[in-house]
């Protein structure tokens, strides 16, 4: 079943103001973070574009995601499964029969909601009766082939956990990963949910970065002891603020139909704590439903304890876009300077989209030249962006909206000195620094 938003309803009220999501998703689009997808017709719900800093901010989540779940371990390989699979991948996991959300139609305008997000037998909108709940399957159907008919019906993965599971005899077969190990897939999953929304929260296209670790049967709760603690610490190094971030034990009538027992890792968005990872105990039950359903081996024979056995899995499962609508909700201030207000995206510096912005003062020689030398220079070393359009307050702000932690100034005394200002996004200080020192002054403030 679907991560849980019953966790969405508000238990304190959130810190920051109501309309802060709006800001954020005006500011979002202004500044070529995330767009509607189609826009130009009108729009469809649940999908959403991102421009040219949306993608380095996923880029720079994914990265760090990878970095850190797979290269920096010696137990972790990855693998890109297709999004299309064997149709009979989804029935034996469950998700054909299970994978639903109780749906509810009002007989007076026939729109269609969850049956847990309405209140009482009526809409409240138009009085109309809703219909007795029914369960509705939110994985997307397609074809494959030229004929349209249910032999060539096949499913838009809605997690992708699976490709993970059907890989795992290559992966034994063809690596020396023995258990505790695990494996690891960054890639799209569509879910046909009933009611989208909150901007990037809840879509029906999305990107997960997945982790299935496989363990002795008699380790597993051990483990998910271990991966929780290690996934709040993940957020924590992105930045996100300790006191908004939680980890919440599944009651037991929460769990999916594959858990035996779950943590999620929650944030309080501006609507109420909510889900922004799930980290779950899965049993052998995919191993297990794979290896009957195939009729293929998917057990592990330890030559230790000479003991063959099923695995179990431990999963930690997070979500591209709501770790990216997360980092920008924390990142997000407003202050007053001076007379006027600056709104800032206190990114840390790892994943700000731009790490140092480069501004020559004026678009005259010989400032344009040095300027686009500095740059050039700087590039291989840092996320650079090279502007000289507007006035430099103007430009200044783009990029506190924008979250880059450092400007670097060319200006009419460079040319003299040999130096440029460093402009710190946080503590708005300005200091002159050597050309001949820029990379290495930069290095030690992004560290
Ligand atoms: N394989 C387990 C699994 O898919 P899940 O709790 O349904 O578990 C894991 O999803 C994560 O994927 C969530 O914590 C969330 O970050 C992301 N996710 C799930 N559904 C989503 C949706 N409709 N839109 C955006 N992200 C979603």
């Amino acid at each position: 079943m679907a991560d849980n938003p019953q966790v969405a309803v508000p238990e304190k009220p959130a810190s920051q103001p109501k309309p802060l999501m709006e800001k954020l998703v005006s500011l979002a689009k202004q500044r070529g973070f995330i767009y509607q997808s189609s826009e130009i017709y009108g729009g469809i719900q649940g999908v959403y574009d991102f421009g040219p800093l949306g993608v380095a901010l996923r880029n720079n989540i994914k990265r760090a995601w990878w970095r850190n779940m797979v290269e920096l371990r010696d137990d972790v390989v990855g693998i890109d499964a297709g999004i299309l699979m064997n149709p009979k991948v989804w029935v034996a996991s469950g998700h054909v029969q299970n994978f639903t959300d109780p749906l509810v139609e009002c007989k007076k305008c026939h729109q269609r909601f969850r049956a847990d997000q309405v209140n009482g037998p009526r809409h409240e909108t138009d009085g109309g009766e809703f219909t007795e709940a029914r369960q509705f399957n939110l994985m997307f159907k397609t074809f494959m082939g030229p004929a349209e008919d249910s032999s060539t019906q096949i499913y838009l993965r809605p997690e992708t956990a699976q490709g993970i599971f059907v890989n795992f005899a290559n992966i034994l077969n063809s690596t020396h990963m023995r258990p505790p190990f695990g494996i690891a897939q960054i890639g799209k999953a569509f879910r046909n949910e009933i009611t989208p929304g909150n901007s990037i929260f809840r879509l029906r296209e999305f990107e997960q970065m997945e982790l299935e670790y496989f363990v002795p049967p008699a380790d597993e709760m051990k483990w998910l002891e271990y991966w929780k603690e290690q996934r709040l610490n993940f957020y924590l190094a992105l930045g996100i603020r300790r006191d908004r971030l939680r980890l919440r034990a599944h009651a037991k009538d929460e769990l999916a139909h594959y858990a035996r027992g779950a943590f999620d890792v929650e944030y309080q968005f501006p609507f109420g704590w909510s889900e922004l990872e799930g980290i779950a105990a899965r049993g052998d039950y995919d191993l297990t439903a794979h290896q009957q359903a195939s009729g293929k081996d998917l057990t592990y024979f330890d030559d230790l304890i000479r003991e063959r056995y099923v695995p179990h899995v431990v999963e930690p499962s997070a979500g591209v876009d709501r770790t990216m609508l997360t980092l920008m909700i924390d990142a997000y201030h407003e202050e007053q300077v001076r007379d006027e207000q600056r709104v800032v995206l206190r990114f840390h510096p790892s994943i700000a989209p731009v790490q140092v912005a480069i501004l020559p003062l004026s678009r005259k020689e010989p400032l344009l030249a040095t300027a686009q030398r500095v740059e050039h220079e700087l590039r291989p070393h840092f996320r650079t962006e090279y502007d000289d359009t507007q006035s430099i307050g103007k430009r200044y702000r783009r990029q506190d909206e924008i979250g880059t932690p450092f400007a670097v100034t060319i200006d009419f005394e460079t040319g003299n000195d040999q130096a440029a200002t460093i402009r710190s996004r946080d503590e708005m200080s300005q200091v002159r620094v050597p050309l001949a020192d820029l990379r290495q002054a930069l290095e030690e403030r992004l560290r």
